[in-house]
């Protein structure tokens, strides 16, 4: 028998809103004799009871009359056409939702993009990565709820495995590694023996090079923003998918361990700490590694440059000195942003760490309370001698003088004076 999911269990993890607006859609593709059901990751999540934010639909229907059908009963907020015959949704409750037409899709070689052509359920679910990505429910009025298993999804959950569906999966799409490592970590799944050895096979024959570097970011940056991103980055260079990416060195687990435990001291939740992470990884790189991880995983120019720059460790030596001006710290760290500043905090040693810190929380914020306006105001005509004033406020307010705006009033009137200027 079909398992189903009960409504309860919906509007637990959807909310009440949300489930009877999907049984509207599902009666509106009914009406038209359209197959249409939740689909991959949304039923997924259901069955693991993960929370939601995304909830994918698949149709055998045509999508623009079934979304001009949906914009008709509500007002949305925004549609998104993109490529493959998919429209994004922006629904109630911040979740977005994904509207696919059910498609096949063919590898002309590896690593390429697929071609797509219009294809019934079965082939859609067919094209996937995972099994655990191919179910489907139901939300007609007449299944809702009930799930669908064509290709073993269920049975892999219960037993917590990942699994390809053909031997060709990571040749057609390497980025599927990434994702098997992401899927597995997050929660907690072991690889199906079969599917290991085709990722092994998949890597030893170099195939994440083939990809574009825009792919690789994408899936890249993705397996950073995971809750168990470091178990994924250290299995990843076990694998040996890291040298792949142009890095030789593995990856240390005290630094990770270090930069868990500072972190945990921001009060920043929402912040994914991406630079940082890249940090980590490329931290005994030498310059040229760094150069071509940095073009194969399509790194910025200013995060490429960041990378080559803090793992010189000059700035860190810099720190270390026993003599070094409240000025210098603030010249030597002002152009690194956050995420930097908090790997260095997890490297050096504790006077270092303290200057880190003055600068976080005395030096980084500080700005003139006086400003051009001010400055005509005490009489001094205009020009270049007003940036100059301005940086000898500031200077001195770097040392901790000249908290108020008249105590800085004064200290102009005072260098005006004695024609510092
Ligand atoms: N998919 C695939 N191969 C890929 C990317 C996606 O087969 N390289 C399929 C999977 O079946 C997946 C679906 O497309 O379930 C939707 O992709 P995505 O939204 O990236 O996957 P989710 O499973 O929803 O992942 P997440 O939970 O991380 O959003």
């Amino acid at each position: 028998m079909n398992k189903r999911i009960t409504r309860k269990t919906l509007e637990k993890s959807l909310s009440e809103k949300v489930v009877k607006r999907l049984e509207i859609i599902g009666e509106m593709c009914a009406f038209s004799e359209y197959r249409c059901y939740l689909v991959g990751g949304t039923v997924r999540d259901m069955i693991l009871k993960v929370p939601q934010i995304d909830i994918d639909i698949v149709t055998e229907g045509d999508i623009t009359s079934l979304v001009s059908n949906i914009a008709k009963r509500w007002k949305l907020k925004k549609t998104i056409r993109s490529q493959f015959s998919t429209v994004k949704i922006s629904f109630v409750h911040n979740i977005l939702l994904d509207i696919a037409q059910a498609r096949k899709e063919t590898y002309p070689y590896p690593a390429s993009l697929p071609v797509v052509q219009k294809g019934n359920i079965v082939d859609d679910l067919k094209r996937r990565d995972f099994t655990i990505n191919t179910l489907l429910m139901g939300i007609s009025k007449k299944n809702f709820g009930i799930i669908y298993d064509y290709l073993g999804g269920i049975e892999d959950i219960e037993k917590k495995t990942i699994r390809v569906l053909h031997k060709n999966s990571f040749i057609d799409d390497p980025t599927r590694i990434f994702r098997a490592f992401r899927f597995k970590e997050r929660f907690s799944f072991r690889f199906e023996r079969k599917t290991k050895k085709l990722i092994n096979n998949a890597v030893r024959c170099g195939l994440i090079k083939k990809l574009s570097p825009q792919r690789i970011r994408k899936e890249f940056f993705l397996l950073l923003e995971e809750r168990n991103w470091d178990k994924i980055i250290l299995n990843l260079s076990k694998e040996g998918v890291f040298k792949e990416l142009g890095i030789r060195n593995n990856i240390s687990r005290a630094t990770i361990n270090s930069f868990r435990n500072i972190i945990s001291n921001f009060n920043t939740t929402k912040r994914n700490w991406k630079l940082s992470k890249l940090l980590i990884i490329t931290e005994n790189a030498k310059p040229e590694e760094i150069k071509t991880f940095s073009q194969r995983v399509g790194l910025k120019k200013k995060e490429s440059n960041l990378l080559l720059e803090l793992t010189k460790k000059k700035t860190s030596l810099t720190l270390s000195k026993k003599e070094i001006s409240t000025k210098q710290i603030y010249l030597l760290l002002e152009t690194i942003p956050l995420d930097g500043l908090v790997y260095l905090l997890s490297k050096v040693k504790s006077q270092s760490k303290k200057r880190i810190m003055m600068y976080l929380n005395n030096l980084k914020d500080i700005r003139t309370k006086i400003n051009g306006k001010d400055l005509k105001r005490l009489g001094i005509k205009e020009g270049p001698i007003y940036k100059q004033i301005l940086k000898m406020v500031f200077d001195k307010k770097l040392n901790g003088r000249l908290k108020t705006k008249k105590e800085e009033i004064e200290f102009v009137k005072k260098i005006i004076r004695k024609k510092r200027v």
